[in-house]
This record gives structure tokens, sequence and C-alpha cells, in this order.
């Protein structure tokens, strides 16, 4: 037997690899993760598809490579997937600059800077295809300073690397070059990075925090989980697999009524709600899946509100049959009988966020204002009749009076328009809109009368704790704080 040597042939293969199916946003994001795996803290990135040169340049103030280091990054497979990488690394498979920017263009430059020591190197697939060989160029001094994005962007930096595609075929091919198109391309990467990176973009302990420009504007970090405003609705867990960690943190967004315009426009709409619930996968804190039950649950209407963010290690990713975009990845068994555990709470936690949106989690000892009972047939809501208010307020009726106010409040119970709030809560109205202001203002002086038409009671001391634990009066930090004062005088 004898072994042939059978190198794959250049040009074939580097356009076959083309067809990867990378989108333009998640190529730049592969770039990015090279950035941030070198340490950069600020990423520049510009598009200029429709210049007289069109170009997209990505540059990053990292630690930059040396000429051994830039010419293996060149190389497809530069590295193992099998290799034990530095935790905070991104990358896996070797591949990503070379077929990331590729799928995209059809030259790619890499300049790379170490205090005074620069080196470029450049795949031109038109180059590979007259030569017919893997003919990597490199460029010397003069080549790279004729180079203007070199000039203007990393020839200032002390180290970085700077990405640099032409030639964007993919980009312009059959595209009328209109500027709206371009715009338009520019926001879905946009949106994208400030999602995927978003927790690099708001810094956390134990990552560099990140700042990414595009064509000068600051990407904002953009949040899933609201946090702040949602509900964590239940403890936050750890589970060790093959002595490494994978932690979990359930979030339940709030009611859609309770949520701003702005931030229901942010998270796509009821449409939006309902696709991106479940869980959202991050590899060293870069989302790498979200929106996905992975077959474990329904994504229904009672869970649309339900986000749980999952953190792993790289270590774990020969569990995770990861792909080479890193946009898709399969669950193994053992971490889906922990996540199913979870799963299972789900329906009781988000059945909870909508009945009693947004008041029960600050105290639930306190009175609502309104009761719900379970019935045969279903549920009944009742307003609540212990409610400090209305005790008050009945004790300044006479029998008659009483019995005017209970015939009134039952036909309010009794008519709710529940039909038509279904609707207007289904179209992403907000129902019973009010400034958060107006409504503060509202409660103090409520309070205010209350304290007044208690002022001579035996029962005042008591009284006044169980309004600090009534609904809504409990909601409100100034409210309590007054009314401590007031127990304390
Ligand atoms: N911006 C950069 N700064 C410093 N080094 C870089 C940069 N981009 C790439 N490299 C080096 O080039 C190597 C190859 O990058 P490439 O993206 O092709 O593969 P990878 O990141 O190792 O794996 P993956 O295919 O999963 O992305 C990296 O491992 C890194 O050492
Ligand atoms: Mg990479």
């Amino acid at each position: 037997m004898k072994i042939l040597d059978m190198p794959p042939f250049a040009p074939v293969l580097m356009e076959s690899t083309r067809a990867m199916g990378y989108s333009l946003e998640s190529a730049v994001a592969d770039i990015i993760d090279n950035s941030i795996a070198a340490n950069a803290s600020n990423i520049d990135i510009q598009f200029s598809p429709y210049d007289a040169v069109p170009f997209i340049s990505i540059l990053d103030n990292g630690d930059g490579m040396t000429k051994e280091q830039i010419n293996d990054a060149m190389r497809y497979g530069s590295q193992s997937s099998l290799n034990i990488r530095d935790s905070k690394d991104l990358g896996r498979f070797g591949l990503g600059l070379k077929t990331a920017s590729l799928s995209q263009c059809r030259c790619l430059t890499v300049i790379t800077k170490q205090g005074r020591r620069i080196e470029a190197r450049r795949w031109d697939l038109d180059e590979i295809y007259e030569k017919g060989t893997w003919a990597l160029l490199s460029l010397n001094s003069e080549e790279i300073h004729a180079i203007p994005q070199f000039q203007t962007q990393l020839k200032s930096l002390k180290s970085g690397t700077l990405v640099l595609w032409e030639k964007l075929d993919r980009m312009l091919n059959g595209a009328k070059a209109t500027d709206k198109l371009m715009s338009k391309q520019m926001e879905y990467v946009r949106e994208h990075l400030a999602l995927v990176f978003h927790r690099y973009l708001a810094g956390e302990p134990g990552i560099t925090k990140l700042t990414i420009q595009m064509n000068g504007l600051k990407i904002e970090p953009k949040d899933p989980f609201l946090i702040g405003r949602s509900t964590v609705f239940q403890a936050d867990e750890k589970f060790m697999i093959e002595g490494y960690p994978v932690e979990v943190s359930s979030f339940m967004l709030p009611h859609v009524s309770n949520l701003t315009k702005k931030e229901k426009a942010a998270l796509g709409g009821t449409e939006g709600l309902t696709k991106d619930q479940g869980f959202y996968i991050y590899r060293n804190k870069r989302l790498l899946v979200w929106g996905t039950w992975f077959r474990m649950h329904r994504k229904d209407e009672l869970s649309k509100l339900a986000r749980i963010r999952v953190d792993v290690p790289n270590a774990l990713d020969h569990l995770w049959t990861l792909d080479i975009r890193k946009s898709t990845a399969v669950p193994p068994d053992v971490i889906k009988s922990n996540l199913a555990r979870i799963v299972d709470r789900i329906s009781e936690g988000s059945k909870r966020a909508w009945t009693f949106r947004g008041k029960r989690e600050i105290s639930d000892n306190g009175s609502h204002l309104w009761s719900k009972t379970k019935i045969r047939d279903g549920v009944v809501y009742n307003l609540n009749r212990e409610h400090v208010l209305l005790q008050l307020l009945e004790e300044t009726l006479n029998q008659e009076q009483k019995k005017l106010l209970e015939n009134y409040l039952r036909l309010a119970e009794g008519n709710l328009p529940l039909n038509q709030l279904y609707v207007d809560l289904n179209n992403e109205e907000q129902v019973n809109v009010r400034k958060e202001k107006d409504a503060e203002r509202e409660a103090i002086e409520t309070v205010e009368t209350i304290l007044a038409n208690i002022s001579d009671s035996p029962m005042r001391d008591a009284q006044i704790r169980l309004i600090m634990q009534t609904d809504p009066f409990c909601n409100y930090r100034n409210i309590v704080d007054m009314l401590a004062k007031e127990l304390d005088s």
C-alpha cells in the first residue's frame, strides 16, 4: 500500500467554505470574538461599501500578533479544535477569521501591530485562482503604509489588529447600491452585536469591558432580561459537569402592560416576546443561541415572559455539538436533564407574573387590592373587602349607605370588561396608562387622607403597619418611609 498526499485544491476549497452560511452580522461577530480573545477593549468597525473602493474594516486594540502568529492565524485550521483553550478564548475551530471574512468578501487583509513591529497578510481569491495554490500574500512595509485604513486606524495604536474586507461581492452582488440597503444591513449588524456581546458592552466582573463603535457610533448593550425590571423567579442554580460549572438564572420579564413603549419595541413587540422566550446560552459570556426551549417546552403564551440564562465555559464545547459559525449548539443530555427541572417550574412562575403582575414580589404578606379565588369553573376576581381604605370608608357609613356601596362593588366586579382587556393586551395596548409620578401622587394623597382619619384611633399603629403592607402603598419607597416615620413619632 502506498500513501498519496492529497492536499485540497486551494481555489475550490476556499470557494466552497464561503458557503458555510454566515450572515453579515454573524461574520462580523466571529471577527470580534478574536479581538476579545486578544484582550481588546476597543473595537472600531467601518462600513464603507459604496466608496470608490468599498470596504468593511474591523479594528481592535488587542495584543496583536507576531510574525509567526499571523502566519498561523491565516492558515485554514490554525489550531486544532481539540486543543484546550484559554478559558477566555472565544475560538474553537481555527477557521473563523478566514471563513467568516471570505464569506463576505473576496479579499481579506489582516494587519497587526505590536509596538514597532507591523505585519500584514492577505488572502485574495482572485490571486488564488490565478496561481492555483495556497498563495498567501505577505505585504512589505511600503505596501502596508500605502493602505489608507492602516494609516488612519491602526498606525496610532500601540498594539492591535485590523481586519480589512475588500471586494465585497456578497454584499454588493445584485443589489442596487443604495444607501438604504447599506443602512439596513448596518442596522442588522448593530442589533446583533448589541445583543450577542451585551455583557461585554455593559461590563461585568471577570471580563474586560468592551466598547464597539460602528462608523463612529457607539453600540449600546441590549439586555434581553431587562435586569432590574424583571423578576428572578427562582434562585440561581449552579451544577457541575465534568468538573466545570454551568450556571442558570431564571428571569420573568415584567408583564407586557408594564413595559414602556421603548422596552416593548426593543423586545420585538408581542411577536418578539413569544419568539424569543426560552434559553439564552452564553459561552464565556458571549451569547451563542437564544430563544429556544430545545424542544423541552412549547413556546406558548403563558411562558412568553420567561427567559433563562445559562452560562457555560468553553471547556465543555465538546458536549455541545457546536458549529463552526457558533450559531447553533445542542445541549447534551446531562445538561438537558438539569434544565428540564427548571422548565417544569416555568409555567407556574409565568402564570404568577400574569396574574399578579409586578406587585407580588415586593410584599406578598400585604393585602392586595384584588383577591383571586379559584372555583370549580375557573377563577373569580373580587375587590378585597379587607383593604384598609375600604374598611375606613365603611366605618363612616350607615347601614343603608354600606349596602349601596356593596351593591356598587359587586356590580363593578361582575362586569369587568374582560374581553376588551384581553383584546387590548394582545394588541399591545398599554392598559390603564398612568404616569408613574401621577400614580405615586395619588397614592400619597390617599395615605394622607387615611392618616387624617385615623389620627385618634386607638388602633392607629396597627393600622399604619397594615397600610405599609397594603397594595399599592407598599410599592412606593417614599410612602413606606413616610409611614415608618409616622410610627416613630
Ligand atoms: N484580532 C486578533 N488579534 C490577535 N490574534 C488574532 C486575532 N484574530 C485572530 N487571531 C489569531 O488567529 C487565530 C485564528 O483565528 P480564527 O478565528 O481563524 O480561529 P480561532 O479563533 O482559533 O477559532 P474559530 O474558528 O473557532 O474562530 C486565533 O486563534 C488567534 O490566535
Ligand atoms: Mg475565531
